[in-house]
C-alpha cells in the first residue's frame, strides 16, 4: 500500500544519497510536478539546490510573476528567473509541426540550463519533474513515439549532468499527495497540470506573440469563470487553445475575420484517458460571450466534446 509520507521520507533520503555534497539545479516551471520535485530536493540538500525558472514566454497570464513570488518568498529557495521569451519565439518562428515545436522548446530549455549552470559554477545534477504518464505516453509498445514530452528523452547528448527525477514513478494524484505531505500550499498542489512546452502546444500551427497574447486572455476568462462556478474541483484540466485558421464573423454590423479558440475541459484520474467535462450550456454561453466581447481578435468560441482516446488532452 503506497503511502505519501513514507514516499517523501524515503525519497529525500535517496536524493541525499544520490547527490551527496554535489550541486543541483532544478527545472522549476511552477507546475505541480516540478514544484514537488524541487521541494523534495530542497529538503534533501538545502541551498545546494538552485532553481532555474525559465520564462519562455509560453506561460499563462501573470504566471511568471506568481512562480517567482511563491518560491522566493514562501520556500526561500535559490531561484533564478531567466527571461528568455524572445529567444524562444525566435527559434519557434515559422515552425508549424507539433513534434518539431516540442523538440525546439525542450532543447532550448536545456541550453538555457547549460548557460545558467556555467554562470553558477560546478553543477552535477539536473532535477526534473517527470511523472509516470510522461514516460508511458512517450512510447507505444512497439517503441513508436506518440508525443515527445519535453522532459523525457529530450536531453541533447552533450550535457554533462546527471538527472534527478524524484516523482517519475508517480501518477499526478500521488504527486499531489506528496506535495501536501511536504506542506506545499493547497493553492499550488491543486493547481491544474500545465504541459512543459506550455502554451506552445496550445497555439496550433506557428507560434506568434500576437496569438499567445490573444490565447492568454481567452484562457484567463475561461479559467476565471470555471473557478467562479466552483467547477474547478471536479474538472481536472480546463484551458483554451487557439487555432491557426481564421473565420468570418460580425460585430456591430461589421464583418470580422478572426481566430477561433477552442475550450477544452476534461475529467480524468491520471491523464491516460479522459472524458470531456459536461459544463452547463448556460455557463458556456456566458464564457463565450465574455471572450468575444473582451478579446477583440476572437470571433468564435468552440467547445471540444472529444474524449481521450481518440483525442489527446492537448491539441499538439
Ligand atoms: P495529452 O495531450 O498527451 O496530455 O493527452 C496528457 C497530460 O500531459 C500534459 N502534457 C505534458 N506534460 N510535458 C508535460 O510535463 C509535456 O510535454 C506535456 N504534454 C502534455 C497535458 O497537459 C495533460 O495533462
Amino acid at each position: 500500500n503506497w503511502n505519501a509520507e513514507e514516499f517523501a521520507k524515503e525519497t529525500i533520503e535517496a536524493i541525499k544519497e544520490q547527490i551527496g555534497d554535489g550541486k543541483a539545479i532544478c527545472a522549476l516551471s511552477g507546475g505541480v510536478d516540478s514544484s514537488v520535485s524541487a521541494v523534495l530536493v530542497h529538503k534533501a540538500i538545502g541551498s545546494n539546490l538552485t532553481c532555474i525558472f525559465v520564462d519562455h514566454g509560453l506561460m499563462r497570464k501573470d504566471e511568471g510573476d506568481q512562480v517567482e513570488e511563491i518560491f522566493k518568498n514562501t520556500f526561500d529557495m535559490n531561484l533564478i528567473r531567466v527571461n528568455a521569451q524572445e529567444r524562444f519565439l525566435g527559434k519557434l518562428a515559422g515552425v508549424k509541426d507539433p513534434e518539431q515545436k516540442r523538440k525546439i522548446i525542450g532543447e532550448e530549455f536545456i541550453r538555457v540550463f547549460e548557460e545558467e549552470k556555467a554562470k553558477i559554477g560546478k553543477i552535477d545534477f539536473l532535477v526534473q519533474g517527470t511523472i509516470y504518464p510522461d514516460i508511458v505516453e512517450s512510447m507505444t509498445d512497439s517503441g513508436e513515439v506518440i508525443k515527445s514530452h519535453h522532459n523525457v528523452g529530450g536531453l541533447p547528448e552533450d550535457v554533462d549532468f546527471e538527472l534527478v527525477e524524484p516523482v517519475k514513478a508517480l501518477y499526478k494524484y500521488e504527486v499531489r499527495e506528496v506535495g501536501r505531505v511536504l506542506g506545499i500550499a493547497d493553492k499550488l498542489v491543486d493547481r491544474q497540470p500545465f504541459p512543459g512546452p506550455g502554451l506552445g502546444v496550445r497555439v496550433v500551427g506557428d507560434i506568434t506573440k500576437e496569438k499567445l497574447d490573444i490565447l492568454r486572455e481567452a484562457d484567463w476568462i475561461f479559467r476565471e469563470e470555471i473557478e467562479a462556478a466552483g467547477l474547478n474541483k471536479e474538472i481536472w484540466q480546463y484551458f483554451a487553445t487557439i487555432l491557426d485558421i481564421k473565420s468570418v464573423g460580425m460585430t456591430n454590423e461589421k464583418r470580422t475575420y478572426g481566430y477561433p479558440v477552442v475550450l477544452r475541459a476534461i475529467y480524468t484520474k491520471d491523464a491516460m484517458t479522459a472524458e470531456f467535462a459536461k459544463i452547463p450550456h448556460e455557463l458556456l454561453d456566458k464564457i463565450a460571450k465574455r471572450i468575444v466581447h473582451e478579446v477583440e481578435e476572437i470571433n468564435r468560441v468552440l467547445y471540444d466534446v472529444t474524449s481521450k482516446p481518440p483525442a489527446t488532452i492537448e491539441f499538439e
